[in-house]
């Protein structure tokens, strides 16, 4: 799995994980995320049990994994966190899992033994090392129950899958938006088709426009940086949001008497 440095003061540091190019080809790609700050690291949407072996040997490459004292699980699916056992199994007790209070009864079918911390929906502050690592709303974006994560000292946002882009593997040349037109074209579908509400859509850029962010990072697909951050909250002011409706018309017309 490949791992790139997003940013780096003192003992204070970003890390991505993914686009591994061992992953089979059935599984949608990931992007894990690694905050360290004063010798304490939480991992965000530490991933799916099927990439967990990648995972986990690309993150103790990097830093001893003692130091992992927190997992985030931004919301419920599978590609996010079905590997909280095995996190739990390597790392012990000292793991605390923080998610939704609207998920943590039903991320325990992953592993009923995780420490799950019910974060509100307002969302929550972790001590990360001294820092203050805050949770925001992310509800309905798609999840009901979802959270982005923002980092006041490294003016870093992960946006989870809000911004993620469904990229063919050989398009996969960095980590990094080069071509915002071209990348626009990968996102569009998934926010048309899984995002759920476009009031909470407005109130997640109105929220994060008053952040200073150098970074936005989702979880799926290229990371933002620069005046990229500007035109992605731009562009997604401009998604048509519920392409899935028109399925209940087409299903409407569908005839659903029983055969004599
Ligand atoms: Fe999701
Ligand atoms: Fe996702």
């Amino acid at each position: 799995m490949k791992c790139v440095e997003l940013y780096r003061k003192g003992d204070h540091s970003w890390l991505a994980f993914g686009q591994d190019p061992d992953k089979p080809d059935a599984l949608i790609d990931t992007n894990q995320i690694v905050i360290t700050s004063g010798g304490e690291t939480m991992l965000i949407d530490p991933g799916g049990s099927e990439i967990f072996p990648s995972m986990v040997a690309a993150l103790t490459s990097r830093l001893p994994i003692e130091r992992l004292r927190h997992l985030l699980i931004s919301h419920q699916d599978p590609d996010v966190g079905s590997s909280v056992g095995l996190w739990r199994r390597v790392c012990g007790d000292n793991l605390s899992v923080h998610a939704s209070w609207m998920w943590t009864s039903f991320l325990a079918h992953f592993d009923g033994d995780s420490a799950f911390v019910s974060v509100p929906d307002e969302g929550s502050v972790i001590r990360l090392g001294g820092r203050e690592i805050h949770l925001l709303p992310a509800h309905y974006l798609h999840s009901p129950g979802n959270f982005s994560v923002y980092d006041p000292g490294a003016r870093m946002l992960f946006s989870g899958d809000i911004g993620a882009a469904l990229i063919p593997a050989h398009k996969q040349r960095s980590f990094f938006v080069e071509n915002f037109t071209e990348h626009a074209g990968y996102m569009q579908g998934f926010h048309e088709r899984w995002m759920g509400s476009a009031p909470a859509r407005d109130a997640w850029v109105a929220m994060v426009s008053r952040l200073d962010i150098d970074i936005l990072a989702p979880q799926h697909g290229l990371i933002f940086r620069g005046d990229d951050i500007k035109r992605f909250l731009d562009w997604l002011m401009t998604v048509k949001i519920g392409s899935g409706l028109g399925a209940y018309e087409k299903a409407a017309r569908r005839s659903f008497r029983a055969k004599a």
